[in-house]
């Protein structure tokens, strides 16, 4: 059984079919989707959905592209949302250099903000890092205590960035680009750290893995990115997709 560690299934393109997604992920061998927030009505929208199915697991956060709707109260918003339902982290939540769509200082702030309240709660968080690998890895670095913990979702830094936070306890997650010819970076990186702090991900409805690239990406396409890492590393499948369940479970938290 495999686990889809970072899931949009509240997306709006899964409104006709997300019942029979869902119900069907045991079929696929699917085993647990973890579906993080990215602004404050998908965070609601994922604790319900955590609510509702017991095999979708909940994450609540703001992302940086919406950093600037946050205001001094939505911090106490999300500490109330990760209350209900199944909340297993704080995400996602990090900085986005790509399309700067808020302005660097308050994507900082903010990212600061919920990494403290991910600290106080004793919650991992699941960080959003496009174009932005230093600030990224100054400001978690900075924030660390014996509280801190998480994962670096769709990795896209260096190998030697990785290895680094792995020291700090953190996990690396792979999606679709693992499965792209011209991807050397996350191919490479791959290969070069242990599958003990490696978490697999599908990003759905985005990302999606060769050989459905260009069509709405759903969990079930998580096979691709164990199937990747399996070829990469010369191990099993099935090793893939056991040690990396492990590892999603031990990070979240989930028995
Ligand atoms: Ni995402």
């Amino acid at each position: 059984m495999l686990i889809d560690s970072h899931a949009h299934l509240d997306d709006k393109r899964f409104d006709k079919d997300r019942d029979d997604i869902i119900s069907d992920l045991k079929k696929d061998d699917v085993d647990i989707v973890i579906n993080p927030g990215a602004d404050f009505l998908s965070s609601v929208k994922a604790v319900s959905l955590s609510e509702k199915y017991e095999n979708i697991y909940a994450a609540v956060g703001i992302h940086p592209h919406d950093a600037k709707t946050m205001d001094d109260e939505t911090i106490n918003v999300l500490r109330d949302l990760t209350k209900k339902g199944k909340v297993v982290a704080i995400g996602e939540i990090g900085l986005d250099y790509h399309y700067d769509n808020s302005p660097r200082d308050i994507q900082q702030q903010r990212f600061r903000e919920q990494i403290k309240l991910a600290k106080e709660l004793k919650l991992p968080i699941i960080v959003h890092d496009r174009d932005a690998h230093k600030d990224t890895f100054d400001i978690i670095s900075e924030e660390l205590d014996e509280n801190l913990t998480g994962v670096i979702h769709s990795f896209s830094a260096s190998t030697e960035m990785a290895k680094k936070y792995i020291d700090m306890g953190f996990y690396i997650s792979f999606s679709g680009p693992i499965t792209f010819k011209n991807a050397k970076q996350p191919k490479e990186v791959a290969k070069e750290i242990p599958l003990e702090h490696i978490l697999i991900e599908t990003d759905s409805p985005y990302l999606t893995p060769e050989p459905h690239r260009g069509k709405r990406n759903q969990p079930v396409n998580v096979r691709y990115v164990a199937g990747k890492i399996a070829e990469l590393k010369g191990i099993k499948f099935e090793e893939v997709a056991k040690v990396t369940a492990e590892n999603t479970k031990r990070l979240f938290n989930i028995k």
